[in-house]
């Protein structure tokens, strides 16, 4: 598959080099271009490629955004209709500036990306894991050690996509709802945030977190399903 990559730190410098890995055609960009992407390029090799960003959006038929949340604004939206755009993202006021409707929670950061970018289908994933366990616990399917990986989005086939690249990766995803509902048990400060955790043991906090904060009809005006494991294709 082909996959573009925006944002070239921790996450998306760890993303670039897993999907290389597993086989994908990857290219990857930031802002100051590809001649600052040498290094990356050279240490993850494997065809590898640094791009400009809109290069990247072009080229990807998964986008991945893996930059400071604050600057999603500077995103593309050329080229985004129909791409299925993994949004690793969390939104940290201090850092990202306050926006007192994330901070009420009316509205989730991956929403916010997800209308700024139209047409795309946004999946949230890989937010709530520390880069270096994404780099480093990624083990073979069933074994008991195996990390889960909270999922959200609206587009069922998008997110079977991702949960396809994460279980690649060697970690189990877990079906966390639509980007509002589901989105909001996986950001900063939720109990699977950051928690190396198993599938299951996942699943049965963001049902304990549906328990706590019950769905409104505000929501995103889609019923949520119950957290629960990916099904493999
Ligand atoms: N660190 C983690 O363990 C972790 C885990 C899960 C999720 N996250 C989230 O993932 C996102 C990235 O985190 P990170 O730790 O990887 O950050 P990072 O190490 O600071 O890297 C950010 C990258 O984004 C690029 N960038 C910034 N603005 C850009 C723009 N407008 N267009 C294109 N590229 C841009 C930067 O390169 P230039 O400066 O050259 O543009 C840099 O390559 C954040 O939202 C973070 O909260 C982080």
């Amino acid at each position: 598959m082909r996959i573009g990559i925006i944002g070239a730190g921790h996450i998306g410098g760890t993303l670039a080099g897993l999907l290389v890995r597993i086989g994908h055609d990857v290219v990857v960009s930031n802002t100051r271009g590809p001649e600052s992407l040498r290094e990356l390029v050279s240490e993850v090799g494997g065809g590898l490629r640094a791009v400009t960003v809109q290069e990247a959006v072009d080229f990807g038929e998964v986008v991945v955004v893996a930059i400071p949340y604050g600057r999603y604004r500077e995103l593309p939206t050329g080229g985004m209709e129909g791409k299925i755009v993994v949004d690793t993202c969390n939104y940290y006021p201090e850092r990202d500036g306050i926006d007192p409707e994330l901070d009420s929670g009316v509205v989730t950061s991956s929403e916010r990306i997800r209308d700024h970018l139209g047409g795309a289908d946004v999946v949230k994933a890989f937010n709530a894991i520390h880069w270096q366990t994404l780099r480093d616990r990624g083990l073979p399917k069933g074994d008991p050690g195996r990390l889960g990986i909270p999922v959200s989005g609206a587009d069922e086939e998008a997110k079977a996509v991702v949960a396809g690249l994460i279980r690649d990766m060697g970690f189990d995803p877990v079906d966390a709802g639509f980007l509002r509902q589901g989105g909001r048990k996986h950001q900063p400060g939720t109990t699977v945030y950051g928690a190396e955790l198993s599938a299951d043991e996942i699943a049965a906090l963001l049902r304990v977190a549906d328990r706590s904060r019950p769905e409104t009809a505000a929501g995103d005006g889609q019923t949520p399903a119950a957290p629960s494991r990916v099904p493999a294709p």
